[in-house]
């Protein structure tokens, strides 16, 4: 109790601390593909999600499991007709209305779904696919209209980087003339209907086809030296914005100057075939984290500097099933078992390592991790949920009449699975993450614990560490 108490005072501490969490900004999201035999079920998969503090989701059809799973949680979704259902929506308008009528209409809006992305790279698709893209958003959208939802959910389709004919330089950026018949009606109608342009994006290839022409830290945003685009004048050290800038110059050339962007697909994968040498963990580690850190600071690009820009990131998780080169199944954060394949945190603001700046009283290498006093009770308890199930912790110790029962409350349950899990996990820096709920530290919290002393333990640690604990809550916010 009394410790709950002190958490309280802790917590009301941080608000003071608290600057203004600003405004809406660019958004970083996942996509949720599902190509594999091995993957946790939706459910599971929206804990996982939940647990990663990620907001904003990516699906590739109308899956009734998954959009079941996000159901009542802060996720939004977009969600995709594949483009074999593109001949059928485009043909009847009933065709459209039915389709809502069954995929969308009885999830919503228990499940927040913001996009519907009606095809996806249709100028890679075997199948005509082109043809029909148009008539059939335009169909969905018509059913949206008659539910009173075309506000709600933003109808738009993904491209493939080849729609462009040229994008390099930036300036001279423009659409492939062949693409024009179903290209410029689509224009039309995201520039009618507010939707975003979405583009899917990979520096990646970009390198691996190249290797002498383009240099891994510009397709890593680490370039050593700029890129300049003779045409503005404009300077890039990613090519990232380079190939974002290239689609705002195609659009502009077009009048299309309101259309926004925004990136459905991009990422690194962390293994390859022999010859992909550039697919490994580090480089996926090194390009997620730095795109993460643009978005999340709405740096916009050298064309657009500040503008906002949501980004998806591929994938979610390593698919077995794909077929291809090895790099194909490994572009995954996570594997099947839901441990992370390298340690990436969403929230842009780096991981907050205590043991970093407490070195002073650190002894030796020995660390624990704890549960945040500062972390709501929701992600907490998600946290201990997924520790104690596809964690792997055997959190019987915590459960009523047990040992560790008492004190009964989350954050010293929290605590006792979070270092149960970090020390199973080699305590790695990751396997401290939870979400951000999780902070390693350097005393030994057991030394202290009997059941009644657990409470002194608290206010010593937090008293000796008042000033760490000042420090990380500033660095926090
Ligand atoms: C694609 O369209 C062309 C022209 O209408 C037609 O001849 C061809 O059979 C179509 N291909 C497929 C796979 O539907
Ligand atoms: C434009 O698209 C056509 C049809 O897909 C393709 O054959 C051609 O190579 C493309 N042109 C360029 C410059 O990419
Ligand atoms: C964040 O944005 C500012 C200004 O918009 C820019 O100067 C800075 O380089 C950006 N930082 C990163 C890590 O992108
Ligand atoms: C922390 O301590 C280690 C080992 O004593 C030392 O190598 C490292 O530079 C220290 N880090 C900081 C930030 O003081
Ligand atoms: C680190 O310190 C703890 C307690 O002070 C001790 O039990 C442990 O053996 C030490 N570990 C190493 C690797 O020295």
């Amino acid at each position: 109790m009394a410790a709950t108490r002190f958490a309280l005072i802790i917590f009301a501490a941080s608000l003071f601390l608290m600057l203004p969490d600003c405004c809406s900004g660019s958004f970083i999201g996942i996509c949720y593909g599902r190509n594999a035999d091995d993957l946790p079920t939706p459910d599971k998969v929206a804990q996982l999600v939940q647990l990663h503090k990620i907001k904003y989701v990516r699906i590739y059809d109308s899956n009734i499991q998954v959009l079941k799973a996000f159901a009542n949680t802060p996720v939004e979704l977009m969600v995709g007709v594949p483009n074999s259902d593109l001949l059928s929506l485009s043909q009847f308008q009933s065709n459209a209305d039915t389709w809502l009528r069954n995929s969308i209409l009885p999830y919503y809006p228990a499940t927040k779904i913001t996009y519907i992305t009606v095809g996806a790279e249709v100028t890679e698709s075997p199948h005509n696919a082109s043809m029909f893209v148009v008539p059939a958003m335009t169909n969905v959208l018509t059913a949206l209209k008659k539910v009173g939802l075309h506000k709600k959910i933003r109808v738009s389709s993904t491209h493939s980087l080849g729609v462009l004919s040229r994008s390099f330089p930036p300036s001279a950026g423009a659409f492939n003339s062949s693409h024009a018949y179903f290209l410029k009606p689509m224009l039309e109608f995201l520039a009618e209907n507010q939707s975003p342009f979405m583009i899917d994006m990979y520096p990646y290839y970009a390198y691996r086809d190249s290797p002498k022409k383009v240099p891994l830290d510009y397709a890593l945003f680490e370039a050593s030296s700029e890129v300049i685009d003779p045409n503005t004048g404009l300077l890039y050290t990613s090519m990232f914005d380079a190939q974002i800038d290239a689609i705002y110059f195609a659009l502009t050339a077009l009048n299309f100057r309101t259309i926004k962007i925004m990136v459905t697909e991009t990422g690194w994968p962390s293994k390859g075939s022999p010859k992909e040498t550039a697919a490994t963990p580090d480089n996926a580690q090194r390009y997620n984290a730095n795109l993460i850190r643009h978005v999340i600071n709405n740096t916009g690009t050298p064309a657009k500097p500040g503008q906002e820009l949501d980004v998806y990131i591929f994938s979610l998780f390593n698919e077995n099933r794909k077929p291809g080169l090895e790099s194909e199944r490994n572009w995954g954060l996570f594997y099947p078992d839901q441990t992370s394949v390298y340690n990436l945190d969403f929230t842009g603001r780096g991981a907050v390592d205590m043991t970093t700046s407490a070195n002073i009283t650190r002894s030796n290498g020995t660390t624990w991790c704890i549960a945040s006093s500062k972390a709501s009770q929701m992600d907490l308890q998600n946290a201990v949920d997924w520790a104690c199930g596809p964690g792997n912790v055997d959190c019987t110790a915590i459960q009523p009449s047990q040992p560790c029962y008492e004190p009964d409350n989350l954050v010293s349950h929290a605590s006792y699975a979070f270092n149960s899990y970090y020390q199973q996990n080699g305590a790695s820096d990751v396997a401290c993450s939870f979400g951000g709920t999780g902070v390693k530290v350097d005393k030994d919290p057991s030394m202290f614990v009997t059941t009644h002393h657990r409470f002194y333990f608290y206010l010593l640690f937090l008293l000796s560490h008042a000033s760490l604990f000042i420090n990380y809550l500033i660095h926090n916010h």
